[in-house]
């Protein structure tokens, strides 16, 4: 059992109270013990272990959880996204496209694709993903890509119910039976998750209930997708539902931040999603305000954002979606491990996953202050480099 010694720490970020100063946790000439995976001591900087490196001063952060992502996907949308830049709206039905392009792939494509994606958010610090299915919507596709999620994440999310897709035009109830069918069966034992694209277009309340119950009676934790285009059902019924997390949440009226302040449900901002779209940016100010939880996730897919840069995530929420510095970075880190519901993660104390990233700079500040600039000296998932 040896132990790896990140030492010299100019600024660590733990987001445990108890160990360092306000809500983050900060130590200041800090060194990071880990061993078998672990965290196993924070401590000051001059720590003993048989591996050391130096972090010259520099910044160390919990690796980012990006709690909404859909890797799994073959294809490209560029012109659409394009189209959009040049003023044509956003539209669900984009997914369609990407459905076509993935029931077309193999496992191993796939896989492929979805690996050079998991390298690239490593790159930007991203420890841990959160992958949903949703461009499959067929039975076989749908499991395909579960278990290629399965491969890079335990936190897989089953998003059968994502639009209806062209074969069942006009019979939604034909295929929600599958979904809640066939197609439940076979993705469950991949899934730790079920999700429910809520919105008009896709699925509405009834619906959407009907999907999150089946997912509930097979043994899956629930997540929403909700309130991205329009004022809607979607956060309301997450709550009802206890779900762990809702998505979007672009449009929220005043009985939406009651209903998120008084629950467990995180609210998960996606801004990047927003941006690429040409959507309002939500006041995540009036949500945190009223109590609820937080947290920001890149949604890396092909239509909405692509992209696994949480450090631009982090600078839109400062300077759009109106948090602080520390809420943006606590909503990237601790925030996405509430919305997984993992202890583990998003946290720098001993016993946590040893998941921390290096910064190329003094301060987290940076990541808001030079926004695009790759910061990103090094990242440690489960104590290894990655
Ligand atoms: O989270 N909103 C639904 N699903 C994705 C978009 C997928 C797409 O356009 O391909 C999202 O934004």
């Amino acid at each position: 059992m040896s132990a790896l010694v990140i030492d010299r720490i100019g600024l660590l970020v733990t987001n445990d109270p108890t160990l360092g100063e306000g809500p983050l946790g900060i130590i200041r000439d800090a060194a990071l013990v880990f061993e078998d995976g672990r965290v196993a001591a924070v401590e000051r900087a001059g720590a003993a272990g048989d591996e050391h490196v130096d972090a010259g001063a520099r910044c160390v952060i919990p690796g980012f959880v990006d709690s909404h992502t859909h890797l799994v996907f073959a294809g490209d949308r560029a012109d659409e996204f394009a189209a959009r830049m040049a003023g044509r709206p956003y539209e669900a039905g984009g997914i369609r496209v990407t459905t076509a392009a993935t029931r077309a792939a193999g496992a191993e494509e796939l896989t492929a694709l979805t690996a050079g994606r998991r390298a690239e958010a490593a790159r930007a610090g991203i420890t841990q993903v959160e992958i949903k299915s949703g461009y499959g919507l067929d039975v076989a596709t749908e499991k395909r890509c579960c278990e290629v999620a399965r491969r890079f994440t335990e936190d897989v999310t089953f998003l059968g119910a994502h639009v209806l897709p062209a074969e069942f035009a006009g019979r939604p109830d034909a295929y929600l039976d599958l979904v809640c069918g066939e197609m439940l069966a076979a993705c469950a034992p991949f899934a730790r998750w079920i999700d429910v694209f809520c919105e008009e277009g896709a699925f509405d309340a009834d619906q959407s209930r009907r999907v999150l119950v089946a997912g509930r009676d097979a043994g899956l934790g629930l997540r929403v997708h909700g309130n991205q285009l329009g004022l809607g059902p979607g956060v309301r019924l997450a709550v009802e539902m206890g779900a762990a997390s809702v998505d979007h949440c672009t449009y929220l009226d005043a009985a939406d931040v009651e209903a998120l302040a008084g629950s467990e449900t995180v609210a998960t901002f996606l801004p990047a999603a927003d941006f690429s779209t040409r959507q309002p940016y939500p006041d995540a100010r009036r949500v945190i305000d009223a109590g609820a939880t937080v947290a920001i996730a890149t949604n890396c897919n092909p239509g909405s954002s692509y992209t696994t840069a949480m450090g631009f995530c982090i600078a839109l929420a400062v300077r759009d979606l109106r948090m602080t510095i520390e809420e943006a970075l606590a909503a990237a880190t601790s925030g996405g491990a509430r919305a997984l519901r993992r202890d583990d993660l998003g946290r720098l104390a001993p016993g946590a996953r040893a998941d921390a990233v290096l910064l190329e700079a003094p301060s987290y500040t940076h990541l808001v202050y030079r926004p695009g600039v790759p910061l990103v000296a090094g990242t440690w998932i489960e104590g290894r480099r990655a």
